[in-house]
């Protein structure tokens, strides 16, 4: 809790993401990440290696982007700053761990941008942003790794909604997913697409208590990876369920 308190009142966030929930979520997936290291290790090393393999073969090695950084959990880091000239970090929240690491090299830079392109718009300021990937369609970047935040972009905006108990506009969290898969499909970089498609929650004798499409009706082609990811084990949501997520790897999501 005191960590958790540590992060939620020093963390540089602007208000918008602090009011929206961003900041809230940040802390509380860096306290369940902490708490499941063990559960989550395979998933984290698997998604490092298919970030590796996926940019193994590029020839020119200028920008790499990494979106939904987050925690830097799944990134390696180590490896994209000593391969690429420059990388870039970009997550709604980057808390304490991931500006710490970050400021170890030279070429890391942070950037804060909203994914789901709904930010403004729930706060009045416009319409819906379309293509909010569209600022990193540039010449200079090699490579993009959407990196497990897929099925994050709709939560936040359908909350808002909830928490007013108004409904949303017919398949927000749909065109959410979509418009994040369309972006990646107009960048001219290489690009790792990581996300998790489906929850599946069980319990001690193996039986399914619940399925849950993470996508919103949107099913992913066949990946070059695909893997397990034990989000809650048993004990972290219940004491007799666990949560596992399916996840898919694609290495070059544009072919
Ligand atoms: C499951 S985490 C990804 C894990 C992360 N790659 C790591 O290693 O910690 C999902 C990430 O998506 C980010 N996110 C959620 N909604 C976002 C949005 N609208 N714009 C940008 N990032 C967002 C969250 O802040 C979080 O860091």
């Amino acid at each position: 809790m005191l960590i958790e308190g540590f992060h939620y009142f020093t963390t540089p966030v602007p208000r918008a993401q602090r009011k929206l929930g961003y900041l809230r979520e940040s802390v509380l997936l860096m306290s369940r990440s902490r708490r499941c290291r063990a559960a989550w290790a395979d998933h984290l090393d698997a998604a490092r290696s298919a970030t590796r393999q996926s940019c193994a073969d590029l020839v020119r090695r200028r920008t790499a982007v990494i979106l939904g950084s987050g925690l830097l959990d799944d990134v390696p880091l180590d490896d994209l700053a000593q391969r690429f000239a420059r990388v870039i970090l970009v997550d709604m929240v980057h808390l304490w761990p991931a500006r710490w690491a970050a400021r170890r090299y030279a070429n890391v830079t942070l950037q804060v941008l909203d994914l789901s392109g709904c930010v403004s718009w729930l706060r009045g300021e416009g319409e819906r942003c379309a293509d909010p990937l569209s600022v990193f369609d540039r010449d200079d970047i090699d490579f993009v790794v959407s990196a497990n935040c897929l099925s994050q972009l709709p939560i936040l905006p359908l909350d808002w909604f909830e928490a007013r108990n108004r409904p949303p506009p017919s398949d927000l969290g749909r065109s959410i997913v979509a418009g994040h898969l369309e972006g990646l499909s107009r960048l001219q970089a290489r690009v790792c697409l990581i996300a998790d498609t489906g929850q599946v929650t069980d319990d001690r004798e193996g039986h399914v208590i619940e399925r849950l499409d993470l996508l919103h009706g949107i099913t992913l082609p066949d990946p070059d990876r695909s893997w397990i990811w034990e989000i809650a084990p048993f004990g972290e949501v219940g004491r007799h369920r666990r949560e596992r997520h399916h996840v898919q790897a694609h290495l070059d999501w544009r072919s």
